[in-house]
């Protein structure tokens, strides 16, 4: 909790320094060694990386490979990526953001959903993955969220090869497209 309050305050005075921009959310969870899990994509002065999980979401053993690009490898996304509710109105979370992963890793962002069901309420997203995703969209890990382009649910979970639901959207309880006002 300690550091989660850190990444808040530093969140509320990065916000009051860059301006507003309209975006989109989606879900995914791919069970993917996050994009942000390898040194290389760190972007400047970011401490990393993040944390990737073997099968059962221990952590990874070191030089694990990714499960979604080595056949039998062993580093998938952990369990703990999944959103967490801090109020009726905010939750934190992780997503992935932008197509450059060394723009992105491991910044964090807070965006306000500006319709749908959420309307009115917030998330505060630390960027984990990257790649295929606009620099204003957040594709938020939420499991059942949809595989998307590459599956390791089925190594980790034994998930169908499509994954759960929809491939791209998943589960349709998931799943809603928001209009945002990202403040990063
Ligand atoms: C994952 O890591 C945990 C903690 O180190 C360990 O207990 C567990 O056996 C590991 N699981 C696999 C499938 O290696
Ligand atoms: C780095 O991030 C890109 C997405 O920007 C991803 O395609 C790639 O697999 C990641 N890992 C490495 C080692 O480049």
């Amino acid at each position: 909790m300690i550091s989660l309050t850190i990444i808040t305050i530093l969140l509320i005075s990065i916000a009051l320094v860059r301006g507003q921009t309209a975006g989109t959310t989606t879900t995914t969870w791919d069970c993917c060694e996050p994009a942000c899990g390898y040194t290389s994509n760190l972007s400047a002065g970011a401490r990393g990386p993040v944390r990737s999980c073997n099968k059962t979401n221990g952590p990874a053993a070191a030089g694990a490979q990714n499960a979604c690009f080595t056949q039998g490898g062993q580093a998938f996304s952990c369990s703990s990526y999944q959103p967490i509710i801090i109020s009726n109105t905010l939750s934190y979370g992780f997503a992935g953001h932008g197509n450059t992963a060394t723009a992105t890793c491991c910044k964090c962002y807070q965006f306000m959903w500006t319709s749908g069901a959420a309307a009115g309420k917030s998330m505060i997203v630390q960027a984990i993955n990257a790649g295929g995703i606009t620099d204003t969209d957040f594709d938020i890990y939420t499991p059942g969220g949809g595989v998307g382009d590459y599956n390791g649910c089925t190594a980790q979970y034994g998930a169908p090869s499509g994954g759960w639901g929809r491939q791209y959207g998943g589960d349709t309880r998931t799943t809603t497209f928001f209009e945002l006002i990202l403040t990063a």
